[in-house]
């Protein structure tokens, strides 16, 4: 221990820091010397006021309060925040071309029904009929054979299966896919639609105080991987969105945003069982082997 541990402002981070004992795990001790020397630098640069900090404790008490099963309120509140982004960016570097990765989301479902080619995974047909369609390949284009596709996505009215359990038929647009012999996949579904994050708790009201809406833009999730890859978690989003370039969550890239086509081409809607137009999604998920 250095100096006499008695507690001092100018060097309030530092007479903290001075008690981590050196048995720990210096993993901890590095990452929780650097949280209390920028939590101590924020406090002291806001100035923060007495009233202030108890607002602070209160509100993560509130999110605290707010969180169960379903629902992950401090999730969401390092999604708002721009933290979710950030671990995920800093540790899914991957080589140029290999489909980036974006914010798995708290509505992922593990176990969703094994799906056939060219199944549909809407169970209500709401919405406006969609087709998927492409491949997955490594980053040199070969065909990936047998990799699967975890998908999900909002229905027509903007909300997922688990949040509306008694007006959703189960597993109403989820499937997992696997690709054919020459890596191609395909499915039906309908178009997303943009949705608001639950903006109901403490992280909702944050939103509001801060002048931010909590609409999320239209957006297919996937979960793509295959043996020997590194497993992508992204999404597919709707170019026409008018939240597109507003994400509370900032979970788009450029590199993740498709083209939906109009089509009406009537010979295409038969092959794909459709009775009228629809829009049509080619896009490939490219998987990077080099980190498995
Ligand atoms: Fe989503």
């Amino acid at each position: 221990m250095t100096g006499d541990g008695l507690f001092d402002i100018a060097r309030s981070a530092e007479v903290v820091n001075a008690r981590i004992d050196d048995s720990v795990s210096p993993r901890l001790a590095d990452v929780m010397r650097v949280v209390t020397r920028h939590a101590h630098a924020a406090i002291k640069e806001a100035a923060i006021t007495q009233d202030e900090w108890m607002a602070a404790i209160g509100f993560l008490t509130q999110t605290g309060h707010m969180s169960n099963d379903w629902r992950q309120e401090f999730v969401l509140l390092s999604d708002v925040l721009g933290i979710s982004m950030l671990v995920d960016g800093l540790n899914h570097q991957r080589p140029a071309g290999a489909t980036e990765n974006t914010v798995l989301g708290p509505f992922h479902v593990a176990n969703a029904p094994r799906r056939q080619l060219g199944d549909s995974i809407s169970a209500d047909n709401k919405g406006e009929p969609t087709l998927v369609i492409g491949r997955v390949t490594d980053t040199a284009g070969r065909p990936i054979a047998g990799a699967t596709l975890d998908v999900w996505q909002a229905n027509d009215d903007g909300f997922y299966d688990v949040q509306q359990p008694d007006a959703q038929p189960k597993w109403n647009l989820r499937g997992v896919f696997e690709t054919d012999a020459e890596g191609r996949y395909w499915f039906t579904s309908v178009k997303p639609r943009f949705y608001p994050i639950p903006d109901d708790g403490p992280v909702g009201t944050l939103l509001r105080a801060l002048g931010r809406h909590p609409f999320r833009p239209a957006h297919l999730h996937f979960i793509v991987g295959a043996p020997g890859y590194d497993e992508a978690v992204t999404h597919i989003f709707v170019p026409d969105c008018p939240y597109l370039h507003q994400d509370p969550v900032f979970g788009v890239k450029p590199s993740l945003i498709a083209d939906f086509q109009h089509t009406v081409d009537k010979a295409e809607q038969g092959q794909y069982g459709f009775s009228g137009p629809f829009w049509k999604v080619e896009w490939n998920f490219i998987l990077d082997g080099a980190r498995p």
